[in-house]
């Protein structure tokens, strides 16, 4: 599997940080950034990961099940994520989640037919602090109200970037 200079001069860093019995260290971010240029982590990513990191492809599955912001399948170009976990919960993160199905007509990891928003209810994403917390892509949308959410996305979907957007608080992470 070949990916681009880019990517590859990434992974030759990580894998350089660690001894040749610990390689698997460097696995989650050769997994974040090879999904971000590949799109989602395919059987032939996993092998590929595998092969390079010392670990078995059951593995590196494994490892792809256990965080949510590994995905197998291609997410829409924006990826919402609504937390509904505790401190989420009492500062109206269900109602958000409610109205994020309601406004995109989409479901828990599902893509709109156009690829344009993909949707995903979260457990807690360290954002407690923010609640109620939502992130598309990587950018973290804190004390969000629904009425919000609706100016955020119809925002993305009219072209506008994340840092246009002044009605929403967000922060780069
Ligand atoms: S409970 Fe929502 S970010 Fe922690």
């Amino acid at each position: 599997m070949t990916f681009s200079p880019a990517l590859e001069a990434r992974f030759e860093k990580f894998l350089a940080k660690y001894p040749a019995d610990r390689k698997r260290s460097a696995l989650i971010p050769m997994l974040i950034y090879a999904q971000d240029e590949v799109g989602s982590i395919t059987d032939e990513l996993i092998q590929e990961l595998a092969r390079r990191t010392g670990t078995t492809p059951m593995q590196v599955t494994e490892v792809v099940g256990f965080y949510s912001m590994l995905q197998r399948k291609p997410m829409g170009k924006y990826h919402v994520q609504i937390c509904t976990n505790i401190s989420c919960l009492l500062r109206g993160g269900d109602e958000l989640w409610e109205q994020a199905c309601k406004k995109t007509g989409l479901g828990h990891k599902q893509v709109a037919a156009d690829g344009s928003f993909s949707l995903e209810e979260v457990e807690c994403m360290g954002a407690c602090s923010w609640a109620p917390a939502m992130q598309v892509n990587y950018d973290f949308y804190h004390g969000v109200t629904p009425k919000q959410l609706d100016v955020l996305l119809d925002s993305l979907a009219a072209g506008k970037k994340p840092e246009e957007i002044a009605e929403v608080k967000k922060v780069s992470c």
